[in-house]
């Protein structure tokens, strides 16, 4: 039996793209939100032994979480006999240590509380920093994609002459791979960060590549800080204004218009969170993971 496809909170479009390319069934579900603001939730498809494979949006991911464990309980109830997450951005994975005493670490309560819910999940790049592994914190059977190859491809059709930067010594995984995939040079700088918004990046000692055209390969853009400094150290050794790739396309706070208005050429991510900047597709990459592995 074909697979049941839901959507919680995909772009129509990316959902469409997936449902298609996994050949399932489009699953039917009535919701709705009650004037107290509880939520209603009807499925009509069988499900009787069925895989689920939920397209999951988790970008701002805090009213989204309720209504996703309702669908999963709905699923159980009426007979679903496995849940995928397919959830292309993993949140809450940076708060992954106590940074000051009293810090709850909600990593690890956020993939306590996916793991009571689904059997397994499969993601694109998260971050993966103090931990090696998903499997250090979430109990499911979870599998890590990367966007590498794809983001290579894009740069190599669009650059010419390109030098890969990444901006901190966390990003060098995926500079370093997409510089390799190109057989281009790539430079890794050195990053401080104070606060939310304060980002130090040291001036790399690179003049010899500024007549390379810079690019900044990043997993996350969020406040969009750690581009636009490093931006900033470009240009004070005399390279041109750099393209900034992202995976996740965050921009918290008013983040893409300040990068616009920031020593920055173009802006680029994937699709694993809509918007307007996104020009690297990642659903074949996902799609490809589900139906052959
Ligand atoms: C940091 O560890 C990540 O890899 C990114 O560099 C960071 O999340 C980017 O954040 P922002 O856009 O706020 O500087």
């Amino acid at each position: 039996m074909k697979p049941l496809i839901i959507s919680s909170n995909a772009s129509p479009q990316f959902f469409e793209d997936m449902a298609q390319k996994l050949c399932g069934e489009i699953a039917q579900i009535e919701s709705h939100i009650f004037p107290d603001g509880e939520s209603y939730i009807r499925i009509l498809n069988d499900c009787a032994q069925r895989e689920a494979i939920i397209i999951a949006n988790l970008h701002q991911p805090n009213p989204k979480i309720l209504p996703l464990i309702f669908l999963c309980e709905t699923l159980r109830e009426h007979g679903i006999k496995s849940i995928k997450l397919v959830c292309p951005y993993l949140p809450y994975m940076r708060q992954d240590i106590q940074f000051k005493s009293g810090e709850g670490i909600t990593s690890r309560f956020f993939a306590k509380l996916m793991s009571q819910y689904l059997d397994s999940l499969v993601t694109i790049d998260p971050h993966l920093h103090r931990y090696n592994s998903l499997d250090e914190i979430y109990t499911l059977k979870s599998t890590v994609l990367h966007a590498n190859p794809q983001v290579a491809n894009w740069v190599k059709s669009n650059i010419k002459n390109p030098l890969i930067v990444g901006p901190d010594s966390e990003s060098e995984q995926w500079a370093a791979s997409v510089a390799g995939m190109i057989g281009c040079p790539s430079i890794i700088l050195n990053k401080e960060r104070m606060g939310d918004k304060e980002v130090l990046i040291s001036p790399p000692d690179a003049k010899k590549f500024n007549h390379l055209m810079p690019v900044l390969i990043d997993d996350i853009i969020s406040t969009g800080r750690t581009m636009i400094k490093t931006a900033d150290a470009l240009k004070s050794e005399g390279f041109q204004a750099p393209v900034c790739v992202g995976v996740h396309a965050i921009f918290s706070d008013g983040a893409y218009d300040e990068m616009k208005q920031a020593y920055i050429s173009e802006i680029i991510t994937c699709n694993t969170i809509p918007h307007e900047t996104n020009m690297i597709d990642l659903t074949t990459l996902l799609s490809d993971e589900i139906k052959y592995r």
